[in-house]
């Protein structure tokens, strides 16, 4: 569904991505860990071309793209067959959870109003959100403004939700409201790409697991491969801080 081949990122005069080659199956679930500042983010971005690769081809459903030849048009096809859902949600906060779920149906899908209003009611329903339609962002903890964010993202109908540490913003007791709704997008047969720090769910939720370092791919696997049997120096040192004696992954 969709596969990159030698993607090469550079901002700001640095190597950021260092010939990137990922794939991902349709309705497959891909975690994405490592540590601070190897470029998780920004290979998110890459995909949804909010960062401009120099390098590297990407095929997405059934078409190709030359990173270095982007078009406006091939900017606008992918970004309406992605969704992103980012760490500090982003929701427009002059909006009520309706509008901001309705927003992108309309405006950028050209759907009528009626038939965004019905998607949104049956997102914001499967995310436990339907008594909060007209409420704004800003009277929402943290975990419903994350789940609104999420049920945006499914009511465009994309062929992938890109997870940019989902619940890294939230107070701990509100982690668990986001990772359950996360793995009933998961259930219902989504593609998922989930940059994470959350081990334990990456481990539970993911297909497969992809370890980066400094701007490359160290290593991929099944969870297993990944979180229990690497002999990879530089996974099993990143893992190792995750491991106290009262938290196994
Ligand atoms: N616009 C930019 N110009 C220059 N360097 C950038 C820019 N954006 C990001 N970087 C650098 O790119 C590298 C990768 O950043 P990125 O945000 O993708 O990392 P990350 O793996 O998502 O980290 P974290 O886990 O902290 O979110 C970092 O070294 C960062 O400083
Ligand atoms: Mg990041």
């Amino acid at each position: 569904m969709l596969n990159i081949e030698n993607l090469l990122l550079r901002l700001g005069g640095n190597d950021i991505l260092k010939n990137i080659d990922l794939s991902v199956e349709s309705g497959e679930v891909v975690s994405l860990i490592g540590p601070s500042g190897t470029g998780k983010t920004s290979l998110l971005r890459c995909i949804n071309l909010l960062e401009a690769p120099y390098a590297g081809r990407m095929t997405f459903e059934n078409d190709t793209y030359d990173f270095s030849k982007i078009s406006q048009r091939d900017k606008l096809r992918l970004r309406r067959q992605t969704a992103m859902v980012f760490q500090q949600y982003n929701l427009f906060k002059n909006k009520t959870v309706l509008e901001n779920v309705m927003e992108a149906q309309v405006l950028v899908q050209k759907k009528s109003k009626q038939a965004a209003y019905d998607e949104s009611l049956d997102q914001l329903e499967k995310v436990g959100l339907r008594n909060k339609l007209d409420s704004y962002p800003a009277r929402l903890s943290g975990g419903q403004q994350q789940r609104v964010s999420i049920a945006r993202a499914l009511a465009v109908h994309p062929s992938v939700i890109l997870f940019d540490e989902p619940t890294s913003a939230l107070d701990p007791e509100l982690v668990g409201e986001v990772l359950h709704t996360i793995r009933d997008v998961a259930k219902s047969g989504m593609t998922i790409l989930l940059v994470t720090h959350e081990m334990r769910f990456a481990k539970d939720i993911s297909d497969r697991v992809i370890f980066m370092d400094n701007g490359q791919v160290e290593e991929q696997g099944t969870p297993e491969d990944i979180f229990n049997r690497s002999q990879n120096p530089r996974t099993r040192q990143f893992l190792s801080q995750f491991y106290t004696p009262n938290f196994e992954i």
